[in-house]
């Protein structure tokens, strides 16, 4: 079925100069870009977006972080969108993320992972209501 997803470009990813490379593998996947921003993400947009981690203990630096400098904000849409982003970000832990993935190929250590993307089509509908009002 066709499935809409949000993708976020974490502050590493744009300061790196990924952005061209990542999209271009989401293209070459099938996939379309059906909005794209580059801004900062909000201290609200980061508590909404990362509920479920508070009181973690990585928290604290996960919202610093992500709104640490500009990311670029996406919705993605093709045929199972959710799960073929996924399979092309690779593992969470850029460390265990297989080479030829997003996170494998770019990332550096857990905290910048170089991307975010919806993990079901559930928080794909929050996600997008968070960052696409
Ligand atoms: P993301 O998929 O954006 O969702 C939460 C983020 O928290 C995750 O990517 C990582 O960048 C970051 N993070 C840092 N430490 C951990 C951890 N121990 N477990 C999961 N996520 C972590």
């Amino acid at each position: 079925a066709v499935q809409k997803t949000y993708i976020m470009i974490k502050p590493d990813g744009v300061k790196n100069k990924h952005i061209g490379e990542i999209v271009n593998r989401f293209e070459r996947a099938g996939l379309a870009v059906e909005r794209m921003e580059l801004g900062m993400v909000t201290p609200e947009q980061a508590a909404a977006n990362y509920a479920e981690h508070e009181g973690k203990p990585f928290y604290n630096g996960l919202i610093e972080y992500i709104t640490s400098g500009p990311v670029v904000k996406m919705i993605i849409s093709g045929d199972g969108a959710v799960a073929k982003c996924r399979s092309l970000m690779g593992a969470t832990n850029p460390a265990d993320a297989a080479p030829g993935t997003i996170r494998g190929d770019f990332g550096l250590v857990m905290d910048e992972n170089v991307i975010h993307g919806s993990d079901s089509p559930e928080s794909a509908e929050r996600e997008m209501g968070i960052f696409f009002a």
